[in-house]
């Protein structure tokens, strides 16, 4: 076994008893006036006589007297790791002590410590089967820095889940089995999502196979209409109970599951003996619906359910992991949520104050900010960096305020910090999020994040000041001696003379060097 090291010992005494934890979080801010809040989520459930048995989260301690990890990250300098905590107990993650151990390097997060005291644990899960034959190794881990949020004003880091990337743990403690009843939520970001199989958070198979219909049951959260759909085109909060997605008591169509549009989602999912049920909201305020609630599947094979008790984020029960999603907390409980327990656990969520993180000012390298890049040569002074119509390379085109929207919009880019090094920069497309600027042999493309950290190193680029002497030139972190330049209207990395058509020293300087500007759209 071969995992990341995990924390041992770190052991938080909490009330064991449920009827006494509203009563201890009032106690607990009475003589502690710093106290961040005087409940959290699973302190909820406890009262509700439903505990947590499980409980990650990257962005704040899930129960009010929780101060220990939340998660590990690992630096790819010297592939030490460091433990994130909560600042105080009970309060929001410290990210600040995330970007002081990663500045000048990346980091990913290798693994999301169980806040239960049950050592549920989450860490990279074996290669995934889907799509493809299984293959040797483990999945990709998270990027540590591509998911910024922040909460109550406070920076935090969600867990971004490229396709690619998994997480699991098939040695659990306390987690449902067989027909035992169990409930679960995430927090989940509602507009990162694809339509592989499968981003779910919850239980599944300890043997990471697929084992037949009914044994497991997860929130799943995408596009996918391979097994089940709801209402319009998608994304939908469904249950994965194994060789099926469900939106309702129908394979297939259920019309009462709807399309996901909050920027952030409550998805939750409950099940026990022949009852089940699917339940949501707005992360950010406002209460739950039920989307279903009712008996197990009209299908052979679901009741009795036959779980299995293994944890897995990201991936599907067979460890698939086509899917592509981002979790910012979650749990699990022993037993089944009544619904009032549930709409308080929304509140706390509400209260919590997710929001976007901050955009920045426009036309600013800064992260979160969106940027037009323009051409400095004297040939192309009106050509800005874009990805083409079909989405893949990366060109000099001329845009003025006429230029169609579509044409402004691929022309815009949302600043990240750097993939591969987070004291550079990466480059998202403004209207293809996920889709990065990145080389492949020299040349420009917009592709999809694959989570590696290859592709890491070829979408990040450090701006210094530009080589003609005027804006910004972007140099390439894998290949140092070659810079962002356009080239017969092509985008490359390309050096100043070298063995490339591209690379030619004539007007090198000004190709390299960029004006950032506005963004078009
Ligand atoms: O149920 C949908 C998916 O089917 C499961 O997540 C996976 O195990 C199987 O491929
Ligand atoms: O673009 C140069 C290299 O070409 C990239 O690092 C690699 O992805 C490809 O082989």
């Amino acid at each position: 076994m071969t995992g990341p090291r995990i924390r041992k010992g770190w052991r938080t005494v909490r009330a064991a008893c449920s009827a006494a934890v509203l009563a201890a979080g009032l106690l607990m801010a009475a003589t502690s006036p710093s106290q961040a809040v005087t409940q959290g989520p699973c302190d909820i459930y406890a009262a509700g006589a439903t505990p947590c048995v499980a409980a990650h989260s990257t962005t704040r301690a899930l129960y009010a007297t929780y101060g220990g990890p939340l998660y590990q990250v690992r630096r790819a300098s010297d592939n030490a790791v460091a433990d994130i905590g909560p600042l105080g107990s009970g309060g929001y993650a410290d990210a600040a002590a995330q970007d002081a151990f990663c500045a000048g390097t990346s980091c990913v997060i290798t693994a999301l410590y169980d806040q239960t005291g049950k050592g549920n644990h989450l860490t990279q899960a074996p290669r995934g089967h889907f799509p493809g034959p299984a293959a040797g190794g483990s999945d990709n881990v998270a990027n540590a820095v591509e998911a910024p949020v922040t909460l109550a004003g406070h920076k935090a880091y969600g867990l971004y889940v490229a396709p690619g990337t998994g997480y699991r743990n098939n040695h659990t403690t306390g987690i449902a089995t067989g027909d035992q009843p169990e409930g679960m939520y995430a927090v989940l970001d509602g507009t990162h999502f694809n339509g592989g199989c499968c981003f779910d958070y919850g239980n599944a198979e300890t043997s990471g196979n697929d084992d037949g219909n009914g044994t497991m049951e997860a929130i799943y959260f995408g596009d996918n209409k391979g097994w089940g759909y709801g209402s319009g085109s998608g994304p939908w909060v469904m249950a994965d109970l194994e060789n099926g997605l469900f939106s309702g008591v129908n394979r297939g169509y259920n019309a009462n599951d709807p399309s996901i549009t909050n920027r952030f989602q409550t998805a939750l999912v409950k099940g026990g003996p022949n009852q089940w049920a699917i339940r949501g909201g707005n992360a950010q305020g406002g209460g739950l619906s039920t989307y279903y609630s009712g008996v197990r599947p009209n299908v052979p094979g679901y009741n009795p359910m036959k779980k299995q008790g293994a944890i897995i984020l990201g991936i599907g029960g067979d460890n698939s992991n086509g899917s592509a999603g981002t979790f910012y907390e979650g749990v699990m409980t022993s037993g089944y949520p009544s619904d009032a327990t549930e709409n308080a656990v929304q509140a706390n969520i509400a209260a919590a104050g997710y929001s976007s993180a901050p955009t920045g000012t426009p036309g600013s390298l800064t992260p979160g900010s969106r940027i037009s890049l323009r051409a400095t040569t004297s040939c192309c002074t009106t050509g800005y960096l874009r990805h083409d119509d079909t989405d893949a390379k990366v060109v000099l085109s001329t845009l003025d305020s006429s230029s169609p929207a579509a044409a402004k919009a691929a022309a815009t880019w949302t600043v990240r910090a750097g993939l591969a090094n987070t004291s550079c920069l990466s480059f998202e497309s403004a209207d293809a999020p996920g889709r990065f600027l990145r080389h492949r042999n020299f040349q420009l493309y917009l592709n999809a994040d694959d989570g590696g950290g290859g592709f890491a190193q070829d979408a990040t680029f450090c701006p210094t000041p530009g080589n003609s002497g005027q804006g910004t030139s972007f140099q390439s972190v894998n290949y140092p001696a070659k810079y962002l330049r356009h080239y017969a209207y092509t985008a490359y990395i390309a050096s100043n003379g070298g063995s490339n058509s591209w690379d030619s020293a004539t007007d090198w300087a000004a190709d390299t060097s960029w004006l950032v500007q506005q963004p078009w759209g």
